[in-house]
């Protein structure tokens, strides 16, 4: 039996190394469930966000938090990514959403960039999303590990108590699905 176990345990391994060449999620950060996910440690505007994942990888989207499953991988992930690259500067990451489509009707953005569609769950802050006017474009909340979302302007800049604009650090995650294996 012992013999046996350590047989199986060597054969694993083989198909483990013949498999483990090819990268699952190549150039990813990290990936969950068939998605890959990188993160883009700049500043961007909503708009640049939106152009600098589509640069990065073929089919690549901002992120969209489309399950609860998703959002608890995120949230474990996703700390100890920001603490690495920004020392915690970064406190927002744009998301794939907004009521650009229709004022105060947010909704996630399709991943083919065509079309949106309703929220499978929702984690909006206090108060969120804003009743201000310019506040279109959906942002997730990492600031204490809150892991809420927010709407902020989409330009990423706030007016501060004087009327004067001040960036916010919205840096951007990707997502792209998986390449298939078999390809
Ligand atoms: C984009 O994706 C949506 C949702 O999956 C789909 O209904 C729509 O037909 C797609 N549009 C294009 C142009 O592929
Ligand atoms: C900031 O102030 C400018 C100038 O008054 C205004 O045009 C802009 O809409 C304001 N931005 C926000 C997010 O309120």
């Amino acid at each position: 039996m012992f013999k046996f176990n350590l047989l199986i345990i060597a054969i694993s391994c083989c198909v483990c190394n013949v498999f483990g060449k090819k990268q699952e999620c190549p150039g990813a950060d990290a990936q969950f469930e068939g998605t890959c996910y990188k993160v883009l440690p700049d500043q961007y505007d909503w708009m640049g966000g939106v152009a600098a994942c589509a640069n990065t990888t073929p089919g690549s989207t901002m992120l969209a938090i489309e399950t609860e499953e998703e959002n608890e991988f995120l949230k474990t992930w996703l700390a100890g990514a920001i603490a690495a690259i920004s020392n915690g500067d970064y406190k927002y990451a744009w998301l794939y959403g907004s009521d650009l489509g229709e004022n105060k009707n947010f909704l996630w953005h399709n991943s083919n960039g065509t079309g949106s569609h309703p929220f499978g769950f929702d984690a909006w802050g206090i108060d969120q999303p804003s009743s201000k006017p310019h506040y279109h474009c959906m942002d997730l909340n990492l600031e204490d590990n809150l892991f809420t979302w927010d709407s902020y302007p989409c330009t990423g800049f706030l007016n501060n108590s004087n009327g004067e604009p001040v960036a916010v650090e919205d840096f951007v995650v990707c997502e792209y699905p998986m390449p298939s294996l078999w390809e």
